[in-house]
């Protein structure tokens, strides 16, 4: 049974420590997630107890360290049904989106072919490709969004030429909160002869993900955005595509030999990617994330989510001067704007209320076209908010349009 105020004894950033802590009412959890105790404490372990390199070493802990790495790494694949092999470590889904880019991108396309985007992208889904497109002559286009922002397969089927060689899109948009339907995109990728890179930087942490199922090519996500630890992520691909990624960062670890003359032979992927030490306390805290999330189950998450969801927009609509600018999303992320009031404004406001929020472009430039506006005030939830933090935020909002009134009241 999915109970949140147990769930919420498991975060210590929850915890008011019997009164003598303020706890926030953080609704930024698209930006990042609070850890739960299980996830501090195997990183910790990995420094108290496990600190020796992996993949070095000939001794007992070094083994045991290259132990826990493949076993994390074997947890990552089973949560998103994968193979072993086809998991590489990084540094987050930044990294994860900028090896594909540079990897496959750069080394496999050429002047004329086409990168396929959205104007909902994340600036990690889009920058690299820009490199890719100024590196090799590559053409970026945009497929069409619908009036509410949603990318459909019909769309999709509109843009593809015989040159698209790569369609790159979120499968949850980091402002919108619409799922997209990979599987149908992916199918549609295929047959037009391009691959499929999924950034599920905001789908991992709160919906099931089959990539067998998807049959995406390349998918990317973040520990931190999922309860992990920072600096830690995750770039699935399918194994006969990591064999053709160039490893865009090499060092030690990443090969099998190299002489004077240049020769390299690189080891077979994931290792080819992960050259230099790894983020060690990281893999431990991410490995926790995922056996916690899958515990309280990707499935009763994504249903209370839903559930929250539906709760804040029914409350919220009630409010004459809310602007809201995804009232369908199929996710926890809720995008508003107070009339009047500039977004930043907001978000300070409902900072002094113990209200955290992100206001902004949220790193999505391109959808300000989309929006017709620059700025907005993003709330996004997760499975440890409850409908009291909803009916807290909306009693800030109904005052929040009187901005200068109800700040200095
Ligand atoms: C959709 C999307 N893609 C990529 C990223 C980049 O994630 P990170 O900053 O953890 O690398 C984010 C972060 O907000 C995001 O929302």
């Amino acid at each position: 049974m999915f109970d949140v105020y147990k769930i919420r004894k498991d975060f210590p950033m929850l915890d008011d420590k019997n009164g003598t802590r303020k706890v926030p009412i953080y609704l930024d959890n698209a930006a990042t997630t609070f850890k739960p105790y299980s996830v501090i404490e195997a990183t910790s372990k990995y420094y108290l107890e496990d600190s020796a390199n992996a993949h070095r070493g000939d001794y007992d802990l070094a083994f045991k360290v290259d132990t826990e790495v493949d076993r994390c790494r074997a947890n990552v694949a089973k949560f998103l049904n994968a193979n072993k092999t086809e998991i590489v470590f990084t540094s987050g889904c930044s990294m994860s989106m900028n090896l594909v880019a540079y990897g496959y991108g750069v080394k496999h396309l050429k002047a004329g072919d086409e990168i396929l985007l959205t104007e909902a992208e994340h600036a990690s889904n889009v920058l690299p490709w820009f490199k890719v497109a100024e590196m090799t002559g590559a053409i970026i286009k945009y497929i069409p969004l619908t009036q509410e922002g949603r990318l459909t397969s019909e769309n999709l089927k509109k843009v593809m030429t015989k040159n698209t060689k790569v369609v790159s899109v979120a499968q949850v948009t980091n402002v919108l909160g619409f799922i997209n339907d990979i599987k149908s995109l992916a199918k549609i990728a295929h047959e037009g002869g391009a691959i499929l890179v999924c950034d599920a930087a905001q789908s991992a942490p709160h919906i099931k993900i089959d990539v067998k199922d998807l049959d995406c090519d390349f998918l990317a996500f973040s520990g931190h955005k999922m309860c992990g630890p920072t600096g830690i992520g995750v770039l699935y691909g399918k194994f006969d595509l990591l064999k053709k990624v160039e490893p865009f960062m090499t060092g030690g670890g990443d090969n099998a030999r190299f002489d004077m003359c240049g020769n390299v032979a690189y080891l077979e992927p994931p290792a080819k990617f992960e050259a230099g030490t790894m983020n060690l306390a990281g893999i431990y805290g991410l490995d926790a994330a995922i056996t916690y999330l899958s515990k309280i189950g990707m499935d009763n998450i994504e249903k209370y989510e839903e559930e929250l969801h539906d709760y804040a927009i029914s409350k919220l609509k009630t409010i004459d001067n809310l602007i809201i600018y995804n009232p369908t999303a199929d996710t926890g992320i809720i995008t508003v704007n107070v009339k009047g009031v500039f977004a930043q404004d907001e978000a300070s406001y409902l900072n002094s209320k113990n209200i955290c929020v992100r206001s902004g472009e949220h790193c999505a430039k391109l959808l300000k076209d989309v929006l017709k506006t620059v700025a907005t005030v993003r709330i996004s939830l997760y499975f440890y908010n409850t409908k009291e933090e909803i009916d807290a935020l909306y009693e800030a909002l109904k005052n929040g349009g009187n901005f200068l009134d109800a700040y200095f009241s």
